[in-house]
């Protein structure tokens, strides 16, 4: 009796323990939930390393042409309440899930996991996601600093307008380091979630129960200005030239979003490779991505 006790047991441990962490992801911009060659492809390479496990990847809106446009025109803060109530409707997700989003994605799951209500998120992967906020043209080549520049100049202006910031997604994270204030002050979306006008205990608590904030960076990248937004830096405040890093500004200083004390906790991971905005090899992702999914 007590042999078969003991077998049961470990029959049934070995069951759970197999239960594989389920997966959320979120797509980038001009991008959709389903596209087999995108999210589709990420969810193989995903299905392969990690048999069984259950993935969502987030639809907002009621069809993918729909999903695609509100990447560009819905308000963040309502695409996260879409958000939010898929995830919290759907059953296989209420023991907790993994997080992975795509560019843009990846700074929107963060504001899931500080905005929504009764989730659990354990890790949090951020694909290239911008949590600083981008001052730049995707392409825009390094060299020719003139017209670059100029054309940031044009939307540091722009981008602030009530107008621009209620209908266009990418200014609700544009940030224009020369002028904080207005940044601060105008920005509907990116200031608030990185609780940079009022400390939110709420943002910072929950953000810190995350169990680990991986964000990788593309080396290369020609979409992200600056790249080391997808580190949590950004230019120094007051000018667009020098780069600092998480750890040189006051956001880390101050600690008012807990990133400080994520980062002496070893719960911040900081991951690179060579290439282009999202040019991610099998080879990177099962060796450096797959074991923060298991
Ligand atoms: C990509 O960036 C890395 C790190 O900055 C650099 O060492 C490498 O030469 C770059 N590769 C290309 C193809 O530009």
């Amino acid at each position: 009796m007590l042999r078969y006790l003991v077998a049961f047991a470990t029959v049934v441990t070995l069951t759970f323990a197999e239960t594989p962490t389920p997966l959320v992801i979120w797509h980038g911009m001009g991008d959709s939930c389903c596209n087999p060659f995108s999210m589709g492809s990420i969810i193989r390479m995903v299905e392969a390393q990690i048999p069984g496990i259950y993935t969502l990847s987030l639809k907002i809106g009621d069809t993918t042409t729909a999903d695609i446009m509100n990447g560009f025109l819905k308000p963040i803060n309502e695409q996260i309440e879409m958000a939010c109530s898929i995830v919290k409707s759907d059953e296989n997700l209420a023991n907790g899930f993994n997080a992975m989003g795509f560019s843009q994605g990846g700074q929107f799951l963060r504001a899931l996991v500080q905005q929504c209500d009764g989730i659990k998120m354990h890790n949090l992967i951020s694909i290239g996601g911008q949590h600083q906020g981008v001052n730049g043209f995707p392409k825009c080549p390094v060299d020719d600093f003139t017209i670059c520049n100029t054309l940031r100049h044009v939307l540091n202006t722009a981008a602030y307008s009530p107008a621009i910031q209620d209908h266009l997604v990418q200014a609700e994270y544009w940030h224009d380091p020369i002028n904080e204030e207005e940044y601060k002050t105008k920005n509907i979306f990116l200031p608030d979630l990185n609780n940079e006008n009022t400390v939110n205990e709420v943002y910072k608590q929950r953000l810190m129960s995350l169990n680990k904030f991986v964000m990788l960076r593309f080396n290369n990248d020609t979409m992200v200005q600056p790249v080391a937004s997808e580190w949590f830096g950004f230019y120094a405040p007051g000018q667009d030239m020098v780069i600092q890093s998480l750890q040189e500004s006051n956001l880390y200083k101050t600690d008012q979003l807990g990133l400080q004390a994520m980062d002496k906790n070893n719960q911040l991971v900081f991951l690179a490779t060579d290439g282009d905005h999202l040019q991610i090899s099998t080879e990177f992702f099962n060796e450096q991505i797959i074991p923060y999914l298991k």
